[in-house]
């Protein structure tokens, strides 16, 4: 599979979210993040925005839900038109039965891990998923340093996907930007989530090609 950018939309300004998701329409997704202030210690936006921006973003959403249980809300977003719905390992009680409930809607399942949680436990479940999040900063706000101590668990989860044969896309989020996004392409990943290095870049479009090019090198 071709590597791939999901800019994220949470440091973009939220009173344009329009004209906001039209500059990053040469990218492969539009990630947005959901946030309740329970899972994570931060506030976002949830199912009516997602539904409303679904119907007027010129790429596929990929929702990443920090969000206490998910096994009630995540469906929701599938049939709200995102293309991707990804919750958290940590919140779900019912993992299985969730990924085959979005997959049955429609979306690509994905799971998440924060840095602490081990994958370990999880690469049972690989062939319920689409992807596989694997944090690279603590959840919860945009703009933080990428945390290099993930790195061995995304080597680690990119063995697990090879020796498994399957099509697990393997995405990393949080501190992504033109040079971090080496050491995490190097590492396996071949999603990326770049929040503030898109949106905070003067013209996002060439920062998405930089970000491609950097993650193929
Ligand atoms: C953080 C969010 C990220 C965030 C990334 O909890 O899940 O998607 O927007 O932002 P940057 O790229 O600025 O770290
Ligand atoms: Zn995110």
């Amino acid at each position: 599979m071709a590597l791939q950018i999901s800019p994220s939309i949470l440091n973009s300004d939220f009173a344009n979210l329009e004209s906001e998701l039209a500059r990053i329409a040469d990218a492969d997704w539009a990630h947005v993040d959901v946030m309740d202030n329970h899972f994570v210690p931060n506030l976002t936006l949830g199912l009516p925005v997602v539904e409303a921006l679904a119907k007027i973003s010129p790429v596929p959403i990929d929702t990443h839900l920090m969000i206490e249980d998910p096994d009630r809300w995540a469906p929701g977003y599938a049939e709200a038109g995102a293309a991707s719905v990804t919750f958290h390992a940590e919140a779900a009680a019912a993992p299985v039965r969730l990924a085959r409930e979005l997959r049955r809607l429609g979306a690509r399942a994905g799971l998440a891990l924060k840095p602490a949680t081990p994958v370990e436990p999880f690469l049972d479940l690989l062939p319920e998923l689409d992807m596989l999040l694997v944090m690279t900063v603590e959840p919860g706000f945009g703009g933080q340093t990428f945390l290099d101590v993930t790195l061995p668990k995304i080597r680690r989860a990119r063995r697990a996907i090879r020796d498994s044969g399957l099509d697990v896309w393997l995405q990393v989020d949080g501190g992504v930007t033109t040079e971090t996004i080496e050491r995490a392409a190097d590492a396996g990943a071949d999603v990326f989530v770049a929040g503030s290095a898109v949106y905070g870049a003067p013209d996002a479009a060439a920062q998405i090609a930089l970000l491609r090019e950097r993650a193929a090198a």
